[in-house]
């Protein structure tokens, strides 16, 4: 199967909440895996993981965490993406290698693993960070310092949206359907795969070919709402033309391949 465009991809995607039986190539799976670990973290840091679950056992214990939801079990293979919820850890290893790949300087790894494990790490400073952070914040601009297990977990999960969504558009531009799903309880979702309390489950992704293709794709609020230029409230131009050009496009496709089929 051959990516199509990106634009194509994007509206293709859907949340498909029932699968046909067809099965997922591993090797397209792996590629897609490998594709989703090109997305961006802060710092490099790559605070998550992910579970490829194909083993119908460990699905169905997934679906109950997931609040019985049918496409967990429909679906060949599952993702469990997880939230590192001690983002810092692995900075020491990921500079050591980001400076032998010739990606950063030796002088910027050093910065970067003292930096990281006091900004993401460091627990004990916890309350020193947010004193300083607020002290700081009256005279210049401070960076938001995540504070607590909470905040921890939160900085986690954006950084792990980002490779969830890396994987669905990937997974569309191959030609396969999803569906990001947050309807869990993420603790018991991480123990159906095995994963530490160190790890929050804020995401899993039936992964595999639709039982059937929504007609339309779902509404968006509109675009002059949404986007903005300069300041918030002032709609950017030619935003809701760019926006039905592209849902035009999209009907065009479906139906040239209606007709070609
Ligand atoms: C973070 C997140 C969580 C979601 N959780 C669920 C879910 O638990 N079950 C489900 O059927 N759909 C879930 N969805 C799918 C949304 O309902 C769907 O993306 C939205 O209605 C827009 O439709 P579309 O994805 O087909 O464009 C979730 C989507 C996101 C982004």
């Amino acid at each position: 199967m051959h990516p199509t465009s990106f634009d194509a991809a994007v509206v293709r995607r859907h949340a498909t909440r029932h699968f046909a039986d067809t099965p997922v190539d591993e090797a397209l799976l792996t590629h897609l895996l490998a594709l989703t670990r090109r997305a961006p973290t802060g710092y490099d840091a790559q605070p998550w993981c992910a579970v490829v679950v194909r083993d119908p056992a460990i699905k169905r214990r997934l679906r109950a965490a997931c609040l019985g939801q049918a496409q967990v079990e429909e679906a060949p293979a599952v993702v469990v993406f997880a939230a590192d919820t001690r983002p810092a850890a692995k900075i020491g290893a990921i500079a050591a290698h980001n400076v032998a790949l010739g990606a950063w300087s030796p002088r910027y790894g050093r910065f970067m693993r003292r930096y990281v494990r006091f900004r993401l790490g460091s627990r004990w400073l916890d309350p020193v960070k947010a004193l300083g952070a607020w002290l700081v914040g009256w005279f210049r601009s401070a960076p938001y310092v995540p504070v607590g297990r909470h905040a921890r977990r939160a900085y986690a999960t954006k950084q792990t949206m980002l490779a969830a969504q890396t994987f669905l558009l990937a997974a569309a531009a191959h030609g396969l359907d999803t569906c990001p799903m947050e309807g869990l309880d993420p603790h018991r979702a991480r123990r159906a795969v095995g994963l530490s309390r160190r790890w929050w489950v804020p995401l899993v992704v039936p992964v595999g070919v639709a039982a059937t293709r929504p007609q339309v794709p779902s509404g968006r609020v509109p675009a002059n709402q949404q986007i903005f230029l300069d300041r918030a409230g002032t709609p950017l131009p030619g935003v809701s033309a760019a926006d039905a050009a592209l849902l035009a496009a999209h009907h065009s496709r479906t139906q040239r391949s209606a007709t070609e089929a």
